[in-house]
């Protein structure tokens, strides 16, 4: 049975890659520590995941480990030797990361440094998928002229009708600290590809959801939007009229790419992961879609003061994926994807 090891395995995505690989016969270890409770308290807590991987999966191993611990890493892919590595754990905030940069740092960019030579000693064939992320791009899709609409933001250029490709330009523009730390990490994911020619990739996501997202207000907007919406609790619009605009690609069809990158690794590989445009919705849009699951109106407030850096208006250009893997597409739409966040909320909401 081929072994993947994946670093984050409690959060939304490491989770789900964890269940996915399982069900198409990998054997999983998994390292977290729960770190998201230390980034963002009870709240970001992620336990509940991990037992949920460890009585969903037969012989699941979970490493209580910090990425940011060199010679435990070292010296567990070392003993684990994994036929492929997904890493997906980061302080994975924007805004958080002010606060926190030198954790932000030693997390995002010493910790896959420490896994890429970790793996390039021990188990160099292994396929390494890294989550990356579209704030790498930093702000500087917001250049891009933009159409107003009634209810959110476009392109206005036709160039960019089908979203931001991976050309796009990462340099001179304000990232937030995360960002920056991102960049880090996802150069050097590439440099292990292109320098040592490991078989790595870097998936630029664009807004990552789904039913297990411990949704936070500094991080996952849609979970959190839609817990919000459940409880009652008033949700901050910060800027751009409400009409900014995210694309949202489920964390089911994130899995399935991974797993098709594995079969078919390519080197020093970079994609922009995201929902594209058919799955993209403005903050408007999606307290609509959400009020239709849950009969609620949604209760907001307006800000003026937009986030720093944060996007005006972020769809991904997914051709160059299809291109490289034709097999895989978008099998989630945003509708299914907000009526199983509704669903998943409802149902953790009672038991919390
Ligand atoms: N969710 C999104 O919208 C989104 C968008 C773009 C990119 N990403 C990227 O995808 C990846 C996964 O995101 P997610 O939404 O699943 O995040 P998440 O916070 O749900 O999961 C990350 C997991 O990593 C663990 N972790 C953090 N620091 C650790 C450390 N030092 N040692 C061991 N474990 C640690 C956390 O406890 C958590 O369980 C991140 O790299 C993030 O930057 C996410």
């Amino acid at each position: 049975m081929p072994k993947l090891l994946v670093t984050g395995s409690s959060g939304l995505i490491g989770s789900e890659v964890a269940l996915y690989f399982h069900q198409v016969g990998w054997a999983i270890d998994g390292i977290d520590n729960n770190q998201r409770a230390v980034f963002f308290g009870p709240q970001g807590d992620t336990r509940w995941n991990q037992h949920r991987l460890a009585a969903a999966i037969p012989g699941f191993v979970h490493h209580e480990l910090d990425i940011r611990d060199r010679a435990k890493v070292l010296e567990l892919v070392k003993a684990v030797r994994p036929d492929a590595i997904v890493h997906t754990a980061a302080q994975p905030s924007h805004d958080r990361a002010a606060a926190i940069p030198f954790d932000d740092f030693d997390t995002n960019a010493v910790g896959t440094l420490n896994l890429l030579e970790a793996v390039r000693r021990a188990c160099p064939e292994a396929p390494f998928v890294h989550m990356s992320t579209n704030k790498v791009y930093g702000d500087a899709p917001n250049l891009l002229a933009l159409a107003e609409l009634p209810t959110r933001w476009d392109y206005a250029d036709p160039a960019y009708a089908h979203g931001i490709a991976e050309t796009f330009t990462i340099d001179q523009s304000k990232h937030s600290l995360f960002g920056a730390s991102k960049v880090a990490a996802d150069v050097m994911v590439q440099e292990y590809g292109r320098y040592f020619n490991l078989p790595t990739c870097c998936l630029r996501g664009g807004c990552l959801t789904g039913p297990n997202h411990s949704g936070v207000e500094l991080h996952g907007f849609l979970s959190y939007l839609v817990k919000c919406n459940l409880e009652d609790r008033e949700y901050k619009v910060f800027g751009y009229k409400g009409k900014q605009v995210r694309d949202n690609i489920h964390s089911l069809d994130v899995a399935r790419f991974m797993h098709a990158f594995v079969e078919a690794p390519r080197s020093g590989e970079v994609y922009n992961l995201g929902g594209g445009k058919a799955n993209s919705c403005s903050i408007l849009e999606a307290f609509k879609l959400t009020e239709k699951f849950s009969g609620k109106a949604q209760i907001y407030t307006y800000l003026d003061q937009n986030r720093a850096g944060d996007h005006i208006c972020y769809y991904s250009d997914l051709r160059k994926m299809r291109a490289h893997y034709p097999k895989w597409d978008i099998t989630k739409s945003l509708e299914t994807t907000i009526g199983e966040i509704v669903a998943a909320w409802r149902k953790r909401l009672v038991t919390d």
